[in-house]
């Protein structure tokens, strides 16, 4: 504020990588995130273009309120870059189900939605559990959201690139199905996924044409038909859910 008049902030966290590797290069000290609500702001805000950037950055005109702070996260410095938690802001609880960052210790769920018979009825029939076991290292980090109630891993949500598009998969164990799990955490995590990426406009899900709960699930939460084709030799339905629905913060 007192050098520039302003407080730079990022929309979306490819600004933030951008300006971690730009301004803070140099820095070794940890920092801390602040997680801005820009509806709690008083100051005035606004978008500047800023040049070579690939979209404008916010801009705060003003004190920064603390009551707009909504969240905050660690980052620290690593060797090869800084470390912060890609989930951030966290998710609000919806109803029974928390969602965090899927970790290690969620291995054995997420093994069953590789092999377990019953849960791979739409989905390919059961992987090779040799293979599977194989994976488990790259199957965490960003896009990758557990599913808790009572504290238990029950299912998961992941967020990964398909082509040019960002596909939502999700699965809930068979002993937690038709509770309402799913529904209650689908959309949380879209809302965060576009309230993040304020570019993106929207989001795919493929589920086979068969796959009744799957077909509920979407339906229900405001996504619509996009495309009919067939893959691994079963007629699949591309859903799309724009990001014109409400979002939270
Ligand atoms: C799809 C899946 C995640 C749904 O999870 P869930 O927690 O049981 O879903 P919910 O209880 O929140 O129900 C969501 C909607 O689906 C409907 N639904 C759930 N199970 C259903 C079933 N067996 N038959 C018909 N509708 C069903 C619910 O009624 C609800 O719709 P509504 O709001 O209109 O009533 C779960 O069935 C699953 O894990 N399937 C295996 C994995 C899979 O196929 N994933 C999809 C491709 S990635």
């Amino acid at each position: 504020m007192a050098e520039q008049g302003y407080i730079h902030c990022s929309a979306g966290h490819d600004q933030v990588d951008e300006m971690l590797e730009v301004v803070y290069a140099q820095v070794s000290d940890p920092l801390l995130m602040l997680v801005i609500d820009p509806d709690r702001l008083t100051s005035r805000w606004q978008l500047d273009e800023v040049p070579s950037a690939a979209r404008p950055y916010p801009h705060v005109y003003g004190p920064l309120d603390l009551d707009a702070v909504i969240d905050t996260a660690p980052m620290t410095r690593a060797p090869d870059g800084w470390i912060y938690p890609w989930l951030t802001p966290s998710i609000p609880v919806a109803g029974p189900v928390r969602i965090r960052a899927a970790d290690e210790p969620d291995w054995p769920v997420l093994r069953r939605w590789i092999v377990d018979p019953q849960l791979r009825t739409y989905l390919g029939g059961p992987g090779d559990p040799a293979r599977a076991d194989a994976q488990r290292g790259g199957m965490y980090g960003p896009g990758g959201f557990a599913l808790e109630v009572d504290g238990q891993c029950i299912g998961f949500v992941t967020v990964r690139p398909r082509v040019t598009d960002l596909e939502v998969s999700y699965v809930v164990l068979p002993e937690h199905q038709g509770r309402g799990y799913a529904g209650a955490a689908l959309p949380r995590v879209t809302d965060w996924v576009f309230a993040t990426r304020p570019t993106l406009a929207q989001l795919v899900a493929v589920t086979q044409a068969a796959n009744v709960p799957s077909r509920r699930l979407l339906e229900s939460t405001g996504w619509t038909e996009l495309d009919r084709f067939v893959e691994f030799g079963e007629p699949q339905v591309m859903y799309a859910l724009s990001r014109s629905r409400p979002t939270v913060p």
